[in-house]
């Protein structure tokens, strides 16, 4: 679904699929009990806090703020998070090819990967794209 152009409709649209998307994650992790830390909040504030934090994770994927910008912003600051060897799922990579290339995610993935060309492997491009964080053994 596009998002609302408008800034204040944007955030408004944002907040409502944010309280669906956390109905359905809740529902999926149940079972997981407390093996899951769930942590509420903006990507760009909870991201960097992970980072200062010193946690790093084996899998990430992002599934955000579908505008260019944004997506680009998020893949950098999730890569930060990976261990050597990790991987990162990135959702939504084709998402709406029709709509202007600012709204849509693929430009700022592609920036993304440019910026990171010699620091991953390209595991899978489709829909979505799964790279792997170079480690010792792969290079
Ligand atoms: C493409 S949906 C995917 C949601 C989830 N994977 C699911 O299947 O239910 C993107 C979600 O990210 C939320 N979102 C958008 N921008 C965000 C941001 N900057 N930080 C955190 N969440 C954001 C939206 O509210 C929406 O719930």
């Amino acid at each position: 679904m596009p998002e609302p152009d408008g800034a204040a409709d944007r955030m408004s649209w944002v907040v409502s699929q944010f309280s669906e998307a956390q109905g359905r994650f809740d529902r999926n992790v149940t079972p997981f009990g407390e093996r899951v830390r769930k942590i509420v909040g903006w990507s760009h504030e909870v991201l960097p806090q992970l980072a200062i934090a010193g946690e790093i994770f084996d899998l990430i994927y992002v599934d955000g703020d579908h505008r260019a910008a944004s997506a680009y912003r998020d893949c950098l600051l999730a890569w930060k998070l990976i261990v050597a060897g990790g991987i990162m799922v990135i959702d939504d990579y084709g998402f709406m090819p029709t709509l202007p290339p600012e709204k849509r995610p693929q430009g700022g993935v592609d920036a993304f990967l440019k910026a990171i060309r010699w620091d991953y492997k390209e595991l899978h491009r489709g829909y979505q794209i799964v790279i792997q964080a170079r480690s010792a053994s792969i290079i």
